[in-house]
């Protein structure tokens, strides 16, 4: 993606190296929520390419979906639809599971939450393997809804997360 608004969004994120664990550089995206503009840019990005596209739903991953999601959400006229860890939604859950490195884990969404039919765009802060989104993607075909596209703030090519998404779309920000 072209547009002027993007450097002053790649500049506002913080790399941390070896957080959590050595060897990870660790992308921070509080560094873009302190800087009104650039938060402000990164929603108004994902609002311009979804504003008039018929999404009823968006779906935001824990923990980070969580804070791009709804501004994207309200602007657009959708619902938010959590898309949480495990054992953290009260209610009747669907879960998907996902393979990690070393063994698996799992998102949950709330039965009831969307219907067939209904046209989803699934938000994260990041794409490292896409296993997260992929899951997701999963839980949201098997109950019958269209997941029109990815949204990330920032994806890290190396890790190939995006053929682990097949054909699905993908749309990051900074790369
Ligand atoms: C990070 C990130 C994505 C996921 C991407 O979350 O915010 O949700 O990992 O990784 P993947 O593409 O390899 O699946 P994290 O695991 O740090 O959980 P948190 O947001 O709850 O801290």
């Amino acid at each position: 993606l072209k547009d002027e608004r993007i450097a002053g969004i790649a500049s506002a994120i913080r790399v941390i190296p070896d957080f959590p664990k050595p060897g990870i550089m660790f992308q921070d995206i509080t560094t873009l929520l302190l800087d009104p503009k650039a938060f402000k840019d990164t929603i108004d990005l994902f609002v311009e390419r979804y504003k008039d596209k018929n999404i009823s739903v968006v779906a935001g991953i824990e923990a980070r979906g969580f804070i791009f999601g709804p501004p994207i959400a309200l602007a657009i006229g959708a619902k938010f639809v959590p898309m949480r860890k495990p054992k953290k939604l009260p209610g009747e859950v669907i879960s998907e599971e996902y393979s990690l490195e070393y063994g698996t884990d799992k998102i949950e969404m709330h039965v009831g939450a969307v219907q067939a039919g209904e046209r989803a765009l699934v938000v994260d802060d990041l794409i490292a393997t896409g296993g997260t989104l992929s899951a997701a993607i999963r839980l949201l075909e098997r109950v019958g809804v269209e997941v029109v596209e990815c949204a990330c703030v920032i994806e890290l090519p190396e890790l190939k997360g995006r053929e682990r998404l097949g054909d699905k779309p993908l749309f990051v920000l900074v790369s």
